[in-house]
């Protein structure tokens, strides 16, 4: 299913492109937000990253004539400088040329992060407890990621001589690793119970899974705001792709590609996301001890959105200016 992105009234007013301004999209997904940027600047140009090539596949597409004015680069944005800079997009001067991708940073950049709903609904990517499929849960194929926060995650992928995949963590993990991981990026309080589950039970798709985990926990848990297999399903998913370790490492880099009073905006998901953005912002703030922060409070959707869109329930926008 076509991605249905949130926020994007919110992102343009606070971009509020003009007619040449440049984003860098480091999360491209469908296009969304690319479009409306591109509506909103009627000479602007976009290039967008995306670590999913089935992903770009359909931007291109979806975005129609608007695609002109638009570079993809299949890359994690945890080496967005490299892929930038490497690329040939960013050089000391820009060419002449006004169709050329040759910039020397941009006005803005924008971070939607996690998964869209093109990864979530199709079974065979394995993201999602509503559906069966393998226990996969990566964005793409990688060949390089960050190092992850628990070492545990560092050893495995040595071991196996690549990144793992859900199914590998889970088994590749002893009991007490597998626990850590689930409490670390899901932050969920039943992790241990969950882990030993996991490691009687050796599910190896995500409907097995997701009954392990339901059958692991207590009555009342079952009947919680949110599925009883959301958390562990989280860490999972942050694991394998190394999410937060790949935001950590992408901020500092943006805010140096960012032109100086251009706008740094990120969108979140849950709060493990959220709390890096806001540490990064604040540590910035008070560097250049400026008023740079735009969002003192994380904008959040209307209830009109959220009726329409659900996704957009648990969506925070924050922005920074860079003096
Ligand atoms: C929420 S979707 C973005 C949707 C997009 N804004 C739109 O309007 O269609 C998030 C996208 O970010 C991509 N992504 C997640 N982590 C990434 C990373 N570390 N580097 C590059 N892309 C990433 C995912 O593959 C996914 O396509």
């Amino acid at each position: 299913m076509r991605h249905q992105p949130v926020l994007v009234e919110e992102v343009i007013k606070i971009f509020s492109p003009g007619s040449n301004s440049t984003l860098l999209d480091a999360t491209i997904g469908n296009g969304g937000h690319a479009a409306a940027y591109l509506q909103a600047a009627a000479h602007g140009r976009v290039v967008g990253l995306d670590v999913d090539p089935a992903a770009l596949q359909d931007t291109r597409k979806n975005l129609g004539d608007l695609s002109r004015r638009v570079h993809l680069i299949n890359t994690n944005f945890a080496y967005l400088n490299d892929a930038l800079t490497g690329g040939g997009i960013i050089a000391s001067a820009p060419l002449p040329t006004s169709g050329s991708f040759r910039l020397t940073g941009f006005d803005h950049i924008l971070f939607d992060l996690g998964i869209g709903s093109h990864q979530l609904d199709n079974p065979a990517r394995g993201f999602s407890f509503q559906t069966n499929g393998p226990l996969n849960m990566q964005f793409g194929p990688a060949e390089s990621l960050p190092d992850a926060e628990l070492i545990s995650l560092n050893h495995l992928a040595r071991r196996l001589r690549h990144f793992p995949s859900a199914h590998e963590i889970v088994h590749g993990l002893t009991e007490s690793e597998l626990s850590q991981v689930i409490r670390h990026y899901g932050e969920e309080r039943l992790s241990g119970r969950i882990a030993a589950a996991i490691k009687t039970a050796h599910p190896s798709t995500t409907k097995d899974l997701s009954a392990v985990i339901t059958d692991a926990v207590p009555l009342s848990y079952r009947r919680g705001r949110i599925h009883p297999a959301t958390r562990t399903f989280q860490a999972l998913r942050l694991a394998a792709n190394r999410e937060l370790e790949s935001l950590t490492t992408a901020l500092p880099q943006a805010l140096h590609l960012l032109h100086h009073g251009g706008t740094l905006a990120v969108i979140s998901f849950h709060s493990l996301e959220d709390r890096i953005v806001k540490n990064f912002f604040k540590e910035y703030a008070i560097l250049t001890t400026k008023q740079t922060i735009l969002t003192r409070k994380p904008i959040r959707a209307h209830e009109a959105e959220i009726a329409k869109n659900n996704r957009s329930r648990s969506a925070k926008l924050r922005a920074i200016k860079k003096t």
